[in-house]
């Protein structure tokens, strides 16, 4: 029940510093999860992802599995993000480690179709 959790999260956060790109990026259409690479795990990874931040975060990012799962500690304790069920946690750490690892760099991809 992932989408029913990211609703329940807090969608008003005070303006943080790493997130002005992300705020202000135009963003005409709400994003779907269609925006992330589809694979296992989108769905989950979008709909606990992006309740706080837009998924361009995550798609500029290039993280280790072992970055991405410390990350998932993180987002909980500093961010104040509902903790992930093992089972979700393992498949949108896995998600994001095949399609946001160092190798699969969005710093690599082309800006203007991002
Ligand atoms: C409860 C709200 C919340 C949820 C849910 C959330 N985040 Fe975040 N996330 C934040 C905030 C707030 C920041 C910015 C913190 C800052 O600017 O210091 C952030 C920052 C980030 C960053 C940037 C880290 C950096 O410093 O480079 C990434 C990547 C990220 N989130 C990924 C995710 C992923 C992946 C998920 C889903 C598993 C997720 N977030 C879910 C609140 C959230």
């Amino acid at each position: 029940m992932l989408a029913v959790l990211a609703l329940a999260l807090p969608l008003a956060l005070p303006p943080v510093g790493n997130l002005t790109f992300a705020q202000t990026a135009p963003e005409a259409e709400p994003e779907d999860p269609s925006i992330l690479p589809a694979g296992d795990g989108q769905e989950e990874t979008f709909y606990a992802c992006s309740a706080c931040h837009s998924t361009a975060i995550i798609r500029r990012s290039a993280f280790t599995r072992e970055q991405w799962d410390g990350l998932m500690d993180w987002m909980v304790e500093k961010q104040g993000m509902n903790p992930l069920e093992a089972a979700d946690r393992r498949q949108i750490v896995d998600y994001l480690a095949q399609h946001f690892g160092p190798r699969a760099s969005p710093r690599g991809r082309n800006p203007f179709l991002n």
